[in-house]
């Protein structure tokens, strides 16, 4: 692969993308929800923490079952969050501010909302309105039976049985996540060319990409055949063919894939796609990066991963070498709305190693939070020094932990109830953030000074404030300062992002490699160890003390 400048290479080989909640961002008008207007008056904070490109969740007009992963119009905005003219308003002042708009889409499902799931519920079974979605008829002498033993990612069952107007029991449809959101069919071209649509409209407004939601669960195994047991599924090894994972990663998606990268592609820039696909071995993710497919895939490993030098080298060898096969860069993610916040992750050795699973709390008590804050500053460090991009989620550059503390009855996340009360599901990665110290306006969130914590849409638990906006920007030792010196010199260190890396053996307990132009990352797990004689400190997520990297810590060194 040529080595091309920063200027030459397109923007997303190694863009940091800051990911906005936008439930949870920042409430412009007042009502206790972020919107539109809260991330355009936040602009100019986005701007000097230093991140190249924002990505929105879903900002479409939704009954908010799933917080807008429940899509009941691609091209429209969910009036709680403002109107199409506010969306192309911050698409172009985004633009103003030398920063790149991503937004995502949804194409695995909608809402049961959408215009087209109605009709299809009002019309006659094998109608062309059924055939955009996947109903089939149950199993059993009356079709009581689910049509196979596919589960909800959410819990339950993945198929939900329709009553028609008379009240009897008649076809059932595939959901794999909550009821509220019917799978589409992608055999049928009308899917397809609607998707096609709804790129272009968002295209035309001046968006730089896409994050694709679920974009490795588009195409089904033909049949629908039954999943096997955990157990049986072991026995075949890593690599499972398309009929023993019938819901994920089927060869079909790539074409699916091919077909966008040629719509983007006639746009002008370097419009992108990045996909959200949990799939493994990194090169199964490699496959979406194909020249002719998606720019850009996460790579999911740092969710999963321990923090142990082996494990995170191994991990970061895989992602590599796997997406050099192809000639894409990888794109790290440390944290996002789905998952429990790096600072309890890694102190707790939680490894969410399927999305949406139980193992998401941990044993609190065993929580250290100094540890999990050392781990998760110095794993900051580590992953802006890796070759390719990044993604930083909300509230992760101010080391916000877990929110263990919201109330059950004030719990909003399907998972909660899909999973029988037993999953508190995702909230606690998702509490409004705090941008003052003091409770007024929800901490500063809301322009409406009059609301409480306690009023935010997800309640802000009164010890929130101390994870302020406020009280990092510009703190001497502050994670916002962290982020932000780190992001200066990432900038302006050309061997950072895109490009080579090389190991350096420290010995086990340490994880360190150089960059082009002397520049070295050093990773401690172990005893302190002294700093390369003659190196230059840049940065280090702890002070170092008699050029000493104490356990837990991340330099950047010049070396000498
Ligand atoms: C993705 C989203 C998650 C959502 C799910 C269903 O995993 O990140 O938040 O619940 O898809 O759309
Ligand atoms: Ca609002």
């Amino acid at each position: 692969m040529t080595l091309l400048s920063r200027i030459e290479r397109a923007w997303w080989r190694d863009a940091v993308t800051y990911q906005i909640y936008i439930r949870s961002f920042a409430d412009g008008n007042g009502d206790g929800i972020g919107d539109i207007e809260g991330i355009r008056s936040r602009l100019p904070y986005l701007k000097s923490l230093g991140v190249d490109a924002i990505w929105i969740t879903p900002w479409y007009p939704s009954p908010q079952n799933d917080h807008g992963y429940d899509v009941a119009n691609y091209m429209d905005i969910e009036p709680m969050y403002g109107t199409l003219e506010d969306a192309q308003r911050l698409i172009d002042e985004t633009h103003q501010h030398g920063m790149k708009l991503i937004v995502d889409i949804v194409p695995n499902h909608s809402s049961d909302q959408h215009v087209w799931f109605q009709e299809a519920l009002r019309s006659p079974i094998g109608s062309p309105a059924r055939e955009r979605y996947i109903f089939r008829d149950g199993k059993g002498e009356n079709g009581e039976l689910p049509p196979n033993n596919w589960q909800s990612v959410f819990g339950g069952p993945a198929w939900h049985r329709l009553t028609d107007a008379d009240g009897n029991p008649e076809q059932w449809y595939l959901h794999l996540f909550a009821v509220e959101q019917p799978d589409f069919n992608w055999d049928n071209p009308e899917v397809r060319s609607h998707f096609e649509e709804i790129l272009r409209f968002w295209l035309d407004r001046g968006v730089d990409g896409f994050r694709i939601d679920v974009a490795h669960a588009l195409m089904k195994y033909p049949g629908l055949p039954d999943l096997l047991s955990t157990e049986e599924l072991e026995a075949h090894g890593e690599f499972l063919p398309d009929h023993l994972r019938p819901t994920w990663d089927q060869e079909g998606v790539h074409e699916i894939y091919r077909a966008w990268r040629k719509i983007l592609n006639s746009y002008p820039g370097d419009r992108m796609a990045v996909a959200e696909a949990w799939v493994s071995p990194a090169s199964r993710i490699a496959r979406y990066l194909r020249p002719d497919e998606l720019a850009n895939s996460f790579n999911f490993d740092f969710l999963t991963s321990l923090w142990e030098p082996k494990y995170l080298k191994g991990m970061i060898n895989r992602a590599v070498d796997a997406m050099a096969e192809v000639g894409a860069p990888p794109s790290w993610v440390f944290n996002n709305h789905d998952v429990t916040r790096s600072v309890d992750r890694f102190d707790l050795g939680l490894q969410n190693r399927q999305v949406n699973t139980f193992e998401r709390q941990g044993d609190p008590t065993k929580f250290d939070i100094e540890r999990g804050t050392r781990r998760a500053r110095a794993g900051a460090l580590l992953m802006l020094a890796l070759p390719g991009g990044a993604y930083i989620y909300q509230g992760e550059e101010l080391a916000v932990p877990e929110v263990r503390d919201i109330p059950e009855d004030r719990l909003t996340d399907p998972i909660w109830k899909m999973s029988g009360y037993k999953d508190r599901g995702r909230d606690g990665c998702r509490v409004p953030i705090a941008w003052k110290s003091s409770p007024e306006g929800a901490f500063g969130f809301s322009s409406n000074n009059a609301l409480t914590p306690a009023e935010a849409w997800l309640p802000q638990s009164p010890w929130w404030g101390s994870y302020s906006v406020q009280s990092q920007v510009g703190v001497k030792g502050s994670t916002h300062s962290l982020y932000s010196q780190a992001l200066t010199i990432r900038k302006s260190e050309s061997g950072l992002g895109d490009g080579p890396m090389e190991w350096i053996d420290a010995g086990p307990d340490v994880i360190a490699f150089s960059r082009p132009g002397n520049f070295a990352c050093y990773v401690n797990f172990g005893a302190a160890i002294a700093i390369p004689h003659g190196a230059e400190i840049l940065i280090s997520s702890v002070d170092i003390v008699d050029g000493q990297i104490p356990t837990d810590c991340t330099v950047w060194l010049r070396l000498g």
